[in-house]
């Protein structure tokens, strides 16, 4: 008979609760080993080898792995099979030995350096100890009246950082520029519609240009435009129907037919999103020509599921938003909204009406209409 302790739990009950915490206490050690994976280059590795691959002939084609830690290997493998970023499979010798070898999952793919649609660079961004760093400032941070717990750690804002250090700069817009590649992959495959009837486009905030290109390149008659920061843009060629513009969002968007926020408004507070709005309404409405039912704002953003809708499937995706919502907490001074909070920004900022199309995984296409 399982008895209950003063609190009334059941020593099973005391058990699973040490679990749970000690679960969480570790939850780190998942993102830090798929970055060591990352780090010493297996998903290429085994990708390379072009068939189920074993222990030892891993450790064989690791070409820096000191000798003494050849045995951890399987270790460091045995996580990350069960985090789903590896699978195991039997391999049978010709005598009847089988031996466990390693093949990809869907996840890992997404993790080869030659996968045009590669996340490589967002992990690198994400996990850098510059990005890492503020988390351990967040009890400070709640107590104090720094912006963000970036600003704690660093004394500096992200953008300030980002503006003035070279490798923050060049891992932030290769992060930025791989997560652009898969989203625009999927946007120009799926809402081929919501391009119809357009003349033009600005990517607000649209760093290097990867998806204004991809647009560009995708819809040969749309004039698209990439606004940025000066020194994001400085440089960039402009070339057929996609041109560079730096500038600054908060003061002026060039005209055009559409306005596209790709992971803009959720780095920035609601007074801030609603001068971008203003801004982007602005832009819209100066067009002369076009009927003004085809001008919008499109947005790519996280609209976060309500508490009520959460269950075991889309617990992980909700997980996820939180986990983002939470980043942006200490990295910006934003956040990820429900659907709510979206509709009473864009009545805020004299829009009329909006729609959202959850096409895009964890994000949506959220159409805003003047
Ligand atoms: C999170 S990134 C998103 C980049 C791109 N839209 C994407 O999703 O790949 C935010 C972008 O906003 C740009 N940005 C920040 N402040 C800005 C401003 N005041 N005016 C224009 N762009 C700005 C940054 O340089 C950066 O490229």
């Amino acid at each position: 008979m399982d008895k209950a302790n003063a609190n009334g739990e059941t020593v099973n009950e005391l058990l699973e609760a040490q679990a749970h915490v000690w679960n969480h206490i570790f939850s780190f050690i998942n993102s830090m080993s798929l970055k060591c994976a990352v780090d010493l280059g297996i998903p290429d590795i085994i990708h390379n080898h072009g068939k189920p691959m074993t222990v030892s002939e891993l450790v064989a084609a690791l070409p820096t792995l000191n000798p003494t830690k050849a045995r951890n290997i399987y270790r460091l493998m045995r996580i990350l099979v069960h985090s789903g970023f590896f699978a195991q499979q039997k391999l049978s010798h010709g005598d009847g030995v089988q031996e466990d070898s390693y093949v990809l999952t869907n996840a890992s793919r997404l993790l080869l350096k030659d996968n045009p649609l590669s996340l490589t660079p967002f992990l690198k961004f994400e996990l850098d100890p510059i990005l890492t760093k503020p988390w351990d400032f967040l009890g400070v941070w709640f107590q104090n009246n720094d912006s963000t717990s970036f600003y704690t750690a660093h004394g500096k804002t992200y953008w300030d950082y980002a503006d003035h250090d070279q490798k923050l700069g060049h891992l932030f817009n290769e992060g930025m520029a791989s997560d652009a590649r898969l989203v625009s992959s999927v946007l120009i495959d799926k809402c081929k519609g919501s391009f119809e009837g357009l003349d033009s486009l600005v990517d607000v905030g649209g760093g290097t240009g990867t998806v204004g290109k991809a647009i560009a390149d995708a819809f040969p008659h749309l004039e698209c435009t990439v606004l940025d920061l000066p020194h994001v843009v400085a440089g960039l060629q402009d070339g057929g129907n996609l041109k560079y513009v730096g500038g600054d969002m908060f003061e002026d968007v060039p005209v055009a037919d559409a306005v596209l926020l790709k992971w803009i408004l959720h780095a920035w507070n609601d007074d801030e999103c609603l001068k971008i709005l203003k801004r982007c309404k602005e832009a819209i409405s100066k067009q002369e020509k076009g009927v003004m039912i085809k001008k919008k704002v499109m947005i790519i953003d996280m609209v976060v599921m309500d508490n009520e809708k959460v269950n075991e499937e889309n617990s992980k995706t909700f997980e996820t938003q939180l986990f983002m919502d939470m980043l942006m907490l200490t990295a910006a001074t934003g956040r990820q909204r429900r659907e709510e909070e979206w509709a009473k920004l864009f009545c805020a900022a004299g829009f009329s009406d909006y729609k959202i199309f959850p096409l895009l995984g964890l994000r949506s296409l959220i159409e805003v209409y003047p």
